[in-house]
């Protein structure tokens, strides 16, 4: 039987390497995406190729430019790959209070997080479809489910990616196709370098583990949801936060 391929959005950014290191490890076709950082997804490619791995490939796109997207699905048909799953990882955040949140910050989160991904997936349903075999696997996060400060659009977003995973689970699952979300809770990444110490331990003495996760406690539960083995599991939630609930 020959590779599964995955295609993980954002593997450019500190969660989505984490997970493309793992699937690489597990022998997929990896298709690492990235939107400005280039660099970071061929040094990437490099580190793994230098340990012996083989079979990436890098594809940059803009989730917010429909015509990228297309040119992006054009060039995976030219190459003949066909996508098994897919890993809506990549977002952004930009946090204010709702007196200083600007109208473009509320958008732009929601056309990167919930347009974006929904663009993207939409181009590549019908690769899954036709081969009736397919595993979405949506990043959302805690803040989908937990009221927080300065995080409108950011937890609105994410909420929106879940109802997202539900409806499409139902929409999907004839066509052999699971839908699962996977919500962390804060990892240290470029996203959240403005987090400081203080308030880093504050959450910590909350979590059960008494400890942060990582971007590779992500990548397990990623894991086992595009196993092929896991054909009967759609439709799930799963926090990755160290019990944090
Ligand atoms: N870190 C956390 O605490 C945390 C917690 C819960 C959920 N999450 C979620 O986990 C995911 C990954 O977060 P992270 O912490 O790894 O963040 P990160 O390091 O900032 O990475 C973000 C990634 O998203 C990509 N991206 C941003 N805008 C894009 C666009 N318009 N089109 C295509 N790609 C775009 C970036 O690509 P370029 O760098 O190439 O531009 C980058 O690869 C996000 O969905 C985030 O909301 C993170």
């Amino acid at each position: 039987m020959s590779k599964r391929t995955v295609f993980i959005t954002g593997a450019s950014g500190g969660i989505g390497r984490a997970i493309a290191k793992r699937f690489i490890v597990d022998g997929y076709k990896t298709i690492l995406h990235y939107n400005t950082h280039k660099n970071r997804v061929k040094e990437l490619k490099d580190e793994m190729e230098s340990e012996g791995y083989e079979d990436m490939y890098v594809f940059g796109a803009n989730l917010t430019n429909p015509k990228e997207l297309d040119t992006l699905v054009k060039r995976l048909e030219k190459d003949d790959i066909v996508i098994d799953v897919l890993i809506n990882n990549a977002g952004i955040k930009m946090d204010a209070k709702i007196d200083d949140m600007t109208d473009d910050q509320f958008k732009s989160v929601i056309e990167t997080n919930v347009t974006g991904t929904f663009m993207l997936t939409k181009r590549f349903i019908p690769m899954m479809k036709q081969q009736n075999y397919g595993r979405i696997i949506n990043i959302s996060s805690g803040l989908a489910q937990h009221g927080s400060v300065g995080k409108i659009n950011y937890g609105a977003s994410k909420a929106a990616v879940e109802n997202m995973t539900k409806n499409l689970a139902y929409e999907l699952g004839p066509y052999g196709i699971t839908v699962n979300t996977v919500a962390p809770g804060l990892i240290e990444t470029e996203m959240t370098k403005d987090v400081t110490d203080k308030e880093k331990e504050a959450y910590i003495q909350k979590i059960p583990i008494r400890r942060l996760v990582e971007g590779k406690d992500v990548a397990q539960v990623c894991a086992f949801f595009a196993d092929e083995r896991s054909g009967s599991i759609s439709n799930q939630v799963v926090g990755v936060n160290g019990g944090l609930r």
